[in-house]
């Protein structure tokens, strides 16, 4: 290299450093994991070290410690606050176990173990039982005196109770650690306020001790569980479940999960224990660490630089990663709903690869602003489905622009809508072949068309063989077609072409409802069908003359003038018509025992469905309603009637028992 670029390239280092220094330690929102930070340093210092002319004080390797604070003075640890080594497996806690025994032949090994917090290390100091100091973990060797901060919290005790109190000079350490629960009302609140939000719990932990303002740090919910008594001269204990025992009676919180194990089997069930309820927990815990429990034994063993020989940690899987977004396309679901998904490249995440994960709508995807070429971090929690937690914006390619959903729907091309107060866009067209299967499905279920042995993997079949593309071609389905479906013999290909002509005569409620408009069900179906009377009728109506009908809004009535004026969806309808579908509405009895009365149901009625039961009614002149008001006129009471019949009684409701209602309109 030139020197003028390796003075560039120095330069470039030195800013990156100190800009991810500042998100690690005053923002709390680092953007690069430890092992690249570790690498930028790595570079920054082989170059200082081979053009020693460039070296300059301010250089971010010449200050103490890998990762020095700049928001708080720095405090050396007077014990080093060491790592933990890892174990992978229940067989690595063997080897673990093992290696202690080897180093300590003869003796009686017990274990402690304790859920491994994600949270941030701090040590507390303490002067004759008064808090006098407290430091982050920060590289190990120098931390952050956070001493304001932590004597804010409750969690930390002003003054000392018992044994511990009367100890001249004494360090206890624990893990700082917001409640997963916390976590998610500090976000809402932080984006409420339209702040950043924290990535996860960790993370807000971090950034609520690093606060410059204490009554922040106050404010925000933290808790600390105590793990071990790192300084205590003068203080005789015999094992660590003893120390864990005496911080509990100075007032300070251990972790309740805490436990003595008498052996390596009991530490390996523990171990999964914990792994196996970790989704239970109220926070984030990434593994679980063992413990040697006799302090005499944890002393002979003694340390390397980096970890005690006396604990392990066993890992729990990761579960955030980062990946990059190589592509965003839109899928449509079987009812038309367009989702956006990223592709990713693939990456391992808690035990799976991911190469995509879903954006669930436009809103959400604007509102993380992620864009092809990103960089993402993404989150799986046990077994929830991967999700996108937040963009890495310092990594965002010049040129990467924002996603624009598309107007058209992918399968189909045809008009894709996003309906006022929706969070989805959705393909309108009948004749998307995406749609086509559950469309099918739904037209002949039972409170649709009615069409008997149309099943699921019946309307599958039909697809697949391109034997059915719309509604209209069920009806132009022949025996000899259907007797070739697997599963089908001569009499149930009868018997379906049957029921799929009988299904002809519904009338125009039936079919407005299982057509698949959006926001139509079967109450506005029949609200519709019983104010306009036909399909063409219908079909004439402006969006103002829908909106009248009582019952539909503006919202709705412009949605079904929207379906109904698209070309694809009235080919569909005169096929229908054309195939002998009925598009009028039988008229209502205006005589019949209930004419002009309206009846709600409750508790079962024996040998009656609840859509028996309705049609009944019904058919009888009588409209039925889901819930009870004054304008009641009756409610037929069932077997095991719920609240609705308490409220009956209160507006002073005529009842109908089984007998009386069957009386009343007659044999179903
Ligand atoms: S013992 C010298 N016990 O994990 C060993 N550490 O990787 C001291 N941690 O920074 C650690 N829960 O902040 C220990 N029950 C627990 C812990 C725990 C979380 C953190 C600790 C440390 C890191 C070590």
């Amino acid at each position: 290299m030139a020197r003028a670029d390796v003075r560039r390239r120095v330069t470039r280092l030195r800013t990156e450093i100190r800009r991810h220094d500042r998100l690690y330690y005053e923002r709390a929102r680092p953007e690069v994991s430890d092992a690249e930070y570790d690498a930028l340093v790595r570079e920054l210092r082989a170059l200082e070290a081979r053009h020693p002319g460039l070296v300059t004080p301010e250089s971010p390797t010449r200050r103490p410690g890998g990762r020095p604070a700049r928001a708080f003075a720095p405090v050396a640890h007077r014990v080093a606050m060491l790592s933990l080594d890892n174990a992978a497996s229940a067989a690595e806690l063997r080897e673990f176990g093992a290696r202690v025994a080897r180093a300590l032949p003869g003796a009686r090994l017990a274990w402690v173990g304790e859920p491994k917090i994600d949270g941030l290390g701090v040590a507390l100091l303490y002067r004759r039982g008064r808090f006098v100091r407290g430091a982050t973990r920060g590289d190990g060797r120098v931390g952050e005196d956070v001493t304001a901060n932590l004597a804010a919290l409750r969690a930390v005790p002003k003054a000392l109770r018992g044994r511990l109190a009367r100890v001249e000079d004494l360090e206890v350490r624990g893990e700082a650690f917001m409640p997963r629960a916390a976590f998610e009302r500090l976000n809402r609140a932080l984006e409420a306020a339209r702040e950043p939000v924290f990535a996860n719990p960790r993370n807000a932990a971090a950034g609520s001790v690093r606060q410059k303002d204490a009554a922040v740090t106050a404010g925000r919910p933290l808790d600390v569980f105590l793990y071990e008594i790192s300084h205590a001269p003068g203080l005789a204990l015999a094992s660590h479940w003893a120390a864990l025992g005496a911080l509990r009676r100075a007032g300070f919180r251990t972790n309740p999960l805490n436990r003595r194990l008498a052996d390596l089997a009991q530490v390996i069930a523990y171990c999964e224990r914990l792994a196996r309820g970790r989704d239970g927990l109220e926070y984030d815990a990434d593994g679980a660490v063992v413990k040697v429990d006799r302090l005499a034994l944890q002393r002979r063993l003694g340390s390397t630089s980096h970890h005690p020989r006396w604990a392990v940690a066993l890992k729990f899987r990761a579960r955030q990663a980062t990946t990059v977004v190589e592509g965003i396309h839109v899928q449509v679901g079987k009812t038309g709903i367009l989702t956006p998904v990223a592709t990713l490249r693939p990456v391992h995440l808690a035990g799976v690869v991911i190469s995509s994960v879903t954006l669930h709508n436009e809103d959400e995807i604007r509102r993380k602003d992620v864009r092809v070429g990103d960089t993402v971090l993404l989150a799986r929690a046990g077994d929830v489905i991967p999700h996108v937690v937040e963009v890495v914006r310092a990594r965002r390619p010049r040129g990467a622009r924002p996603f624009r959903f598309p107007r058209r729907c992918p399968a189909c091309g045809g008009r894709a809508v996003r309906p006022p107060g929706a969070a989805s866009w959705v393909c309108t067209s009948g004749a998307c072949p995406a749609q086509r299967e559950e469309r099918l499905r739904h037209f002949g279920s039972r409170r649709a068309m009615a069409i008997d042995g149309l099943g699921e993997a019946t309307v599958a079949a039909l697809v697949a063989r391109g034997l059915v593309r719309d509604f209209a071609g069920l009806y132009h389905l022949g025996v000899g077609e259907v007797r070739r479906l697997p599963g089908f013999a001569r009499k149930s290909a009868e018997n379906l072409v049957g029921a799929i002509a009988a299904s002809r005569h519904r009338g125009l409620a039936r079919l407005l409802g299982a057509v698949g408009m959006p926001g139509v069900g079967e109450h506005v179906a029949r609200l519709l069908a019983a104010r306009f009377g036909t399909l063409e009728r219908l079909a004439r109506a402006s969006r103002a003359e829908l909106a009248r009908v009582r019952g539909i809004g503006p919202v709705l009535a412009r949605s079904v003038a929207g379906w109904l004026a698209d070309r694809g969806n009235r080919r569909v309808l005169a096929r229908l018509a054309a195939a002998g579908v009925a598009t009028r509405e039988p008229r209502a009895p205006a005589r019949g025992p209930l004419a002009g009365k309206t009846v709600v149901l409750t508790g079962a009625l024996a040998g009656l469905t609840r859509e028996a039961a309705e049609a009944l009614v019904r058919r009888a002149g009588g409209r039925v309603s889901g819930a009870v008001s004054r304008r009641t006129d009756y409610v037929v009471v069932g077997a095991a009637p719920g609240s609705t019949l308490d409220t009956a009684r209160r507006l002073g409701v005529a009842e109908l028992d089984a007998r009386a209602f069957a009386r009343l309109v007659g044999p179903a």
